[in-house]
């Protein structure tokens, strides 16, 4: 999940809090760099659930269109999310892991659920997996007076409330005094089964203000900090600064039929996960952000937000006729799809036999799924990373003539203007090793042998 509307006020205001602020003080890594990466001193099992949100139930309803003999096929990764097992204050939870985002929240019991309209619904209609956090229960939590938890993600989700501290643990690494949101506020699309998020991207993007009205939040009174994995490196809980993710497909029986899967892949703290890779293996710098223009930069002093890489190229059938190159995309496990300029994703889908279309109901381009993927391969760092044809094709219904229909993987993300932030989801992250560094600023990808 991006946190993408914020990022304009926060650069704008520059009121940045020295102590917390996370700026360009390396030099750049080489363009393409062998790392030789330790293993994790912790390491637990992604699960993955499928399940059709109440916002892709529209799409498919357009899909299916007047019909009465459609059947639709549930439990689609199209809106996938990777969990984990999360432990807050003594009380647990399976927490959405986004490197898109920074801010960890769980929901306090008694929220107020609202829709992405902002009309007040049941508390059910946000869908967690439990009734949320109980702030009496917890014998750590300390609350934080008069300053509020605001955030809206890309696709319209958006929370606020109180904020506080307390012990957070994931897969036996422990940090105290973690800062958090404890919203009494919710527009969330649940699937029943998380119950919040742990972002795991830069201090700067975190979503706290100095203001007991969260209604009030702007970058002028944001107070920055550190999130889970930065609190875990200051406590020195970690020998290697960095944390690693594999995320699995699911099978196509899966992607349709199961609200949940164990085992989907991999995080790890400290080392890089334990899956089978390649020798196809690059470290690239992350980009930080210019506090004055807002597009990525490598200045010192850049700001840094998200694991922005520079893409070199996107290679598949026809695309010579275009300027690939994208260098505000980021690596994003919160996001299921990949979202590239225009240009890119119009001659992409083109290639598909028979072409995607780009449908208006659903919201981006479709095909029948037993249609012919295109390869794609992304450059970065001068190293191509293949994106299997499986992840390509994201089964969302079946149309009014009772053909299957997949929505495919790599979506328009707008135009190619330089302060445009596009996105490598799940979609790209399936076939690689994603392992950050962002105390070095680096991110290494490696490709994963085919599975
Ligand atoms: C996560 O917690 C749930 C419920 O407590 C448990 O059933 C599940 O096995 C746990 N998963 C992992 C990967 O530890
Ligand atoms: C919070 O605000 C109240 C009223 O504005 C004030 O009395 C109190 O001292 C503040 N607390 C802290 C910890 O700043
Ligand atoms: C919040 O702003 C007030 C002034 O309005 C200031 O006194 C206080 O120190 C700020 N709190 C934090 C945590 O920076
Ligand atoms: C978050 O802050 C913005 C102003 O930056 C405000 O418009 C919005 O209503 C706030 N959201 C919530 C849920 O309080
Ligand atoms: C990214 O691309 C823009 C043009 O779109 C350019 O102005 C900027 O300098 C580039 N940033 C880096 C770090 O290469
Ligand atoms: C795809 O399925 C349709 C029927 O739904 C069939 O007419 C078409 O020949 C199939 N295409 C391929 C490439 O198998």
């Amino acid at each position: 999940m991006g946190v993408l509307p914020v990022l304009s006020a926060i650069l704008l205001a520059s009121t940045t809090h020295a102590e917390f602020t996370f700026v360009r003080r390396t030099s750049l890594a080489p363009r393409s760099q062998d790392v030789a990466l330790p293993a994790a001193e912790f390491t637990v099992p992604f699960t993955g659930k499928a399940s059709v949100r109440k916002s892709k139930k529209g799409a498919l309803a357009a899909l299916r269109g007047g019909a009465s003999n459609a059947v639709v096929v549930d439990g689609t990764d199209f809106d996938e999310e990777y969990i984990t097992n999360v432990t807050v204050g003594g009380q647990h939870f399976a927490l959405i892991v986004d490197t898109g985002s920074s801010d960890t929240w769980v929901p306090q019991i008694g929220f107020n659920c609202f829709d992405l309209d902002h009309n007040p619904v049941s508390p059910d209609t946000c869908a967690f997996g439990t009734p949320g956090f109980n702030i009496q229960a917890s014998k750590t939590f300390k609350p934080f007076p008069n300053v509020s938890f605001n955030i809206t993600y890309g696709d319209g989700e958006f929370l606020s409330g109180p904020v506080g501290f307390d012990t957070i643990s994931v897969g036996g690494l422990s940090v105290t005094g973690q800062e958090f949101g404890v919203p009494t506020l919710a527009a969330w699309e649940g699937d029943t089964v998380n119950t919040g998020l742990i972002g795991l991207a830069f201090p700067e993007l975190t979503s706290v203000y100095n203001t007991t009205d969260p209604t009030k939040a702007s970058g002028a009174n944001q107070l920055p900090y550190d999130p889970f994995f930065f609190t875990a490196v200051k406590e020195k809980k970690l020998k290697n600064s960095i944390f690693s993710v594999s995320l699995d497909r699911g099978t196509l029986e899966q992607q349709e039929n199961d609200i949940f899967d164990a085992n989907l892949g991999f995080l790890a703290f400290g080392g890089i996960v334990p899956v089978p890779v390649t020798d196809t293996s690059v470290t690239v710098p992350i980009e930080g952000y210019s506090a004055t223009t807002g597009i990525p930069s490598s200045a010192l002093g850049s700001t840094f937000f998200f694991y922005t890489v520079d893409v070199e190229s996107f290679t598949f059938p026809g695309s010579n006729k275009l300027s690939t190159a994208q260098n505000n995309t980021i690596l994003d496990t919160g996001t299921t799809l990949n979202f590239v300029p225009t240009d890119v994703a119009a001659a992409y889908n083109a290639a598909f036999k028979p072409p995607a279309v780009n449908d208006p109901d659903v919201g981006g381009f479709i095909v029948p799924c037993n249609a012919t993927v295109p390869e794609f391969l992304v450059r970065i760092g001068g190293k191509e990373f293949s994106v299997d044809g499986r992840d390509q094709l994201l089964p969302i219904g079946t149309d009014a003539n009772g053909v299957l229909t997949c929505i495919t993987g790599t979506q328009d993300g707008g135009p190619a203007v330089a302060d445009n932030i596009f996105i490598l989801g799940d979609v790209f992250l399936h076939n690689v090793v994603a392992t950050f560094n962002p105390i070095a600023e680096q991110v290494t990808l490696t490709q994963r042998q085919k599975y």
